[in-house]
């Protein structure tokens, strides 16, 4: 096994979904902490925004691409991308995310595609893609953001929680191949972060994560030490564990229906 590699060099960082939310706030981070920056999701004018704030902080090169994760060919594109740029990555932070409401799962089987695409298909071949390179250069780090949902049954989606759960169940899988390979692979599982992520995708949620939301700068800070610190998985803040904690009791195959009932109960009264 090798050392681990050296945090401290300026390293390049390529965030997925950095045009809000987390992700623009794990892209503000690494810039603070002195790294150069290639900035992904599929919203040009704010990918712009946050390199016109990462910028004005007279911080180092930052590199948007607009790409479209649902897209099965995105992960070669952005591959092909930095390497036509010469832009080795050192750093890969799988952000990008949506939710998907049962209804829509049920009424538009595009909508599948799509989450599975962006979670499962887009999120592995970056990982094998960039990983591959970092094991020939025998340094690297990756961090996927997955989710508490990854470890309970959600009434409210039936793709999320389990394109989160591949997520992990990847991270954990390269986590333990590639430390070998002198990289290091962390898995974010956060509970509910202060986000646009609620409204954006119409999101109802329960008392016990509205109340105690964890403020995306926050979140990014712990993820990002733990990815630099080699620990295989995080689950940010006590209230994140305590979310995780009770999620896990409270909503199981045998108390589904119950769940179900209450959570649409709440949709209803909205
Ligand atoms: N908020 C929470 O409570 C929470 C809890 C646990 C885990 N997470 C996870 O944290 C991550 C970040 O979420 P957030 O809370 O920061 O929400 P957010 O503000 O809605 O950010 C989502 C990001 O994903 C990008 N994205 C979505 N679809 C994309 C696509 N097809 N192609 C490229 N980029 C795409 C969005 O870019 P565009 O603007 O281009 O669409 C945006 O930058 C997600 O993976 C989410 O599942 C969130």
């Amino acid at each position: 096994m090798y050392g681990k590699p050296d945090a401290r060099k300026r390293l390049t960082a390529l965030i997925t979904g950095a045009s809000s939310g987390l992700g623009e706030s794990m892209a503000k981070n690494l810039s603070r902490r002195g790294h150069d920056l290639i900035l992904v999701s599929e919203n040009l004018p704010e990918l712009n925004r946050v390199k016109g704030e990462i910028e004005a902080l007279r911080a180092g090169p930052v590199t948007v691409l607009a790409m479209d994760l649902f897209k099965q060919d995105s992960a070669e594109r952005i591959f092909e991308f930095c390497r036509r740029r010469n832009m080795p990555v050192d750093i890969l932070i799988n952000c990008a995310g949506i939710f998907l409401n049962i209804d829509r799962e049920l009424n538009n089987i595009k909508c599948v595609e799509s989450i599975i695409n962006l979670h499962v298909m887009s999120l592995a071949k970056l990982c094998f893609l960039f990983g591959g390179v970092m094991m020939g250069r025998k340094q690297g780090y990756i961090l996927n953001v997955s989710s508490i949902a990854a470890e309970f049954c959600d009434p409210a989606s039936l793709t999320y929680g389990p394109t989160k759960r591949f997520i992990l169940a990847l991270s954990e899988a390269l986590h333990c191949e590639w430390k070998n390979h002198n990289i290091t692979v962390t898995c974010l599982t956060p509970g509910g972060i202060r986000t646009n992520f609620f409204r954006a995708n119409d999101v109802l949620l329960p008392p016990v994560i509205k109340y105690s939301l964890i403020e995306p700068d926050a979140c990014a800070e712990i993820g990002i030490n733990a990815m630099f610190r080699g620990k295989l998985r995080i689950t940010p803040g006590i209230f994140g564990k305590l979310q995780s904690l009770f999620l896990r009791i409270v909503s199981r195959p045998s108390t589904y229906d119950c769940i179900k009932k209450s959570y649409f109960s709440m949709m209803s009264r909205r």
